[in-house]
């Protein structure tokens, strides 16, 4: 009886435990200016969405640009177009502007916390769609993202 009376007690104290938790992760980051919403994305098949030269920009991992609502970022050395991912900068679910982390090797949203693989994929959400990911070529030093 004892034991039972106790287990009782832990398990509700555990759930306005975890219940405050979360409401602070959901509402931390709502209201901070930092955190811009982006542009709308090109459509698929309108053209070329904007060139860089690779002679002096994107020369180490990690590196981004973002221009036309697309954020493009230097995956892994070489200047191959395997070593460039191009995917559209606003988060599928609520449009804030994603940010590339270079330790993990996957996009952020700052808002809520979505994670998006390299290709765009959803790892985690509230988002549950995925990123538009954009062509990536390369004629010498000259970068094309096509969307
Ligand atoms: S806007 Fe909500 S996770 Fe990106």
């Amino acid at each position: 009886m004892e034991r039972e009376e106790f287990l009782s007690k832990l398990g509700i104290g555990a759930l306005a435990v975890c219940m405050g938790c979360s409401l602070v992760a959901c509402g931390s980051k709502q209201n901070d200016p930092t955190i811009t919403n982006a542009p709308s994305p090109p459509a698929t098949g309108s053209g070329t969405a904007f060139t860089v030269d690779l002679g002096t920009t994107l020369t180490n991992i990690g590196d981004s640009s973002t221009m036309n609502g697309i954020i493009l970022v230097r995956i892994a050395a070489g200047n191959l177009a395997s070593s460039f991912t191009a995917v559209q900068v606003r988060c599928t679910h609520e449009g804030a502007a994603i940010n590339y982390n270079t330790g993990q090797s996957i996009f952020i949203c700052p808002l809520h916390g979505s994670e998006f693989s390299q290709s765009g994929a959803v790892i985690m959400g509230p988002a549950f769609t995925a990123l538009q990911k954009y062509t990536v070529t390369i004629n010498g030093s000259t970068l094309t993202v096509t969307a």
